[in-house]
């Protein structure tokens, strides 16, 4: 018997059967599905702490915080992402509703940003708009070191700024960021991929190129070069990037505004002292892109990976039914985030330990350390107590696993009394405490040695 009743055809259910259960002790166990993590504690604190510097640090620039739905109408994406990007193409999470509307998981953030923009007229206001997010995204993509089918990111994008000083002030927070995590080991990548204007010409140079190859492309570029030849710049397939190295440039074929643009977006960079190669392959996957684009990626050995994406995207807000207001942000993944730092060696905050425990032998006993650890909270003290009645010597064998700094030892005897000891775990000495005084117990264990 299987633990839920699934109604699938007969192949697909095998296979998600395979995928999500695993046979344990008799039983089908439940398994998260593939490309999906569980975050668990003493890693959801560096979690915590990584988004806390990326709020921080976002907002230092004036980016304020938006929420946007989980699922939008497949449309907006098809529209906005592009029906020609390899997102929209093979991995976004479709559905119809009950109401038969082709709904999708968010596979990125920056089209629902800009509908939420829209919607609530967001660029009547003051303008440039600067708005920062943090969101789970979905992609069927294949799952590998750092490629998740539901990852998370922390994403700003800044609205109605069109001088290249806004482009050059977006990619410096992105370097601020990596400075903030203590990411050490990242270069900056950046190349403009021209406009509306320029980029048919550069568009027909790269079919021109590409067309003695096509009977070498992989099937993807094959396509592609009918579609979206810019995309087999930057295809992964060892054929295709061997044909690429030597393909035309974009930032040979700028329009004399597009040059401009990004010459001044390069000086203001120089300016501000940030390092970045102008690399002609970042091209970007996502169909929106227009001038300015970049990469930040980790060049740490243990850990090659883009950790953040971005780029210009003048025209979307129109695309999507807005007024003509221009568009710059860029997204990076928290999951690989968190792999970079760990590759860094980088100190990540681990589960708090309880400063005191509370080893209670006894229901009244219980009660009292129920009592205690509530009026230490309010003094913002964190103290466990036992909620199971197990042994004292299975009480302080948990004491020490979760590395308490005092321990309390609490039973009938101590009660009747009201007098026990609070052992200091690392020096072994022991304070005699009056057990009614609280406030006499927070001075024994020092409120500063908190952890
Ligand atoms: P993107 O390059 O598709 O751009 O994604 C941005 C970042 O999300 C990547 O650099 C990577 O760190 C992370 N990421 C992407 N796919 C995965 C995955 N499968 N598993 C784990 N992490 C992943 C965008 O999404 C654009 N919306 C960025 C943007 C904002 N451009 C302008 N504004």
């Amino acid at each position: 018997m299987y633990p839920y009743r699934i109604q699938y055809d007969v192949h697909c259910f095998a296979r998600f059967r395979k995928n999500t259960f695993s046979r344990k002790k008799g039983l089908y166990m439940l398994q998260k599905p593939r490309g999906t993590t569980d975050i668990l504690p003493g890693e959801s604190e560096a979690w915590q702490e990584t988004e806390a510097i990326l709020r921080k640090t976002a907002s230092l620039y004036g980016f304020s915080e938006v929420r946007i739905p989980t699922f939008e109408v497949s449309e907006l994406y098809q529209r906005g992402v592009g029906e020609t990007s390899d997102v929209v193409q093979k991995e976004m999470y479709t559905f119809v509703d009950n109401d038969r509307r082709s709904m999708t998981l968010r596979p990125e953030g920056t089209a629902g940003v800009v509908r939420c923009v829209i919607e609530n007229g967001l660029t009547g206001g003051a303008l440039p708009l600067a708005l920062s997010y943090f969101v789970t995204c979905f992609r069927y993509e294949k799952p590998e070191s750092g490629r998740f089918r539901e990852f998370s990111q922390f994403g700003v994008e800044l609205f109605g700024a069109d001088a290249p000083v806004a482009d050059a002030n977006v990619i410096l927070l992105g370097r601020d960021l990596f400075r903030n995590l203590g990411i050490r080991h990242i270069s900056l990548e950046i190349n403009s991929i021209g406009c509306k204007a320029c980029r048919p010409l550069y568009r027909e140079a790269l079919h021109t190129y590409f067309s003695p190859y096509q009977n070498q492309l992989c099937d993807t570029c094959l396509g592609r070069l009918e579609t979206n030849p810019l995309r087999i710049v930057d295809c992964k397939s060892e054929l295709c990037s061997q044909f690429a190295k030597d393909a035309p440039k974009t930032i040979d074929h700028l329009c004399p505004d597009c040059h401009a643009h990004f010459e001044a977006v390069k000086a203001c960079l120089d300016a501000a002292g940030v390092e970045y190669t102008v690399n002609p392959r970042i091209v970007r996957g996502l169909d929106y892109y227009q001038r300015t684009v970049f990469e930040f990626i980790s060049t740490h050995e243990a850990f090659r990976s883009t950790l953040c994406g971005g780029g210009r995207y003048d025209g979307l807000v129109e695309e999507l039914g807005g007024p003509a207001v221009s568009g710059i942000g860029f997204a990076t993944g928290i999951n690989r985030l968190i792999l970079a730092m760990k590759a860094e060696g980088n100190l990540l905050p681990v589960s708090p330990s309880p400063l005191l425990y509370i080893a209670a032998l006894g229901p009244d006993a219980q009660k009292y350390a129920f009592s205690l650890a509530a009026y230490l909270r309010e003094k913002e003290i964190f103290a466990a107590f036992d909620q199971t009645g197990r042994s004292l010597k299975a009480q302080m064998k948990y004491a020490d696993k979760k590395n308490a700094a005092f321990t309390l030892i609490v039973g009938d005897g101590e009660l009747e009394k009201g007098e026990a000891f609070i052992k200091n775990m690392e020096t072994g000495v022991q304070t005699p405490v009056n057990l009614k005084d609280f406030a006499a117990i927070v001075t024994a264990i020092g409120k500063e040695a908190n952890r």
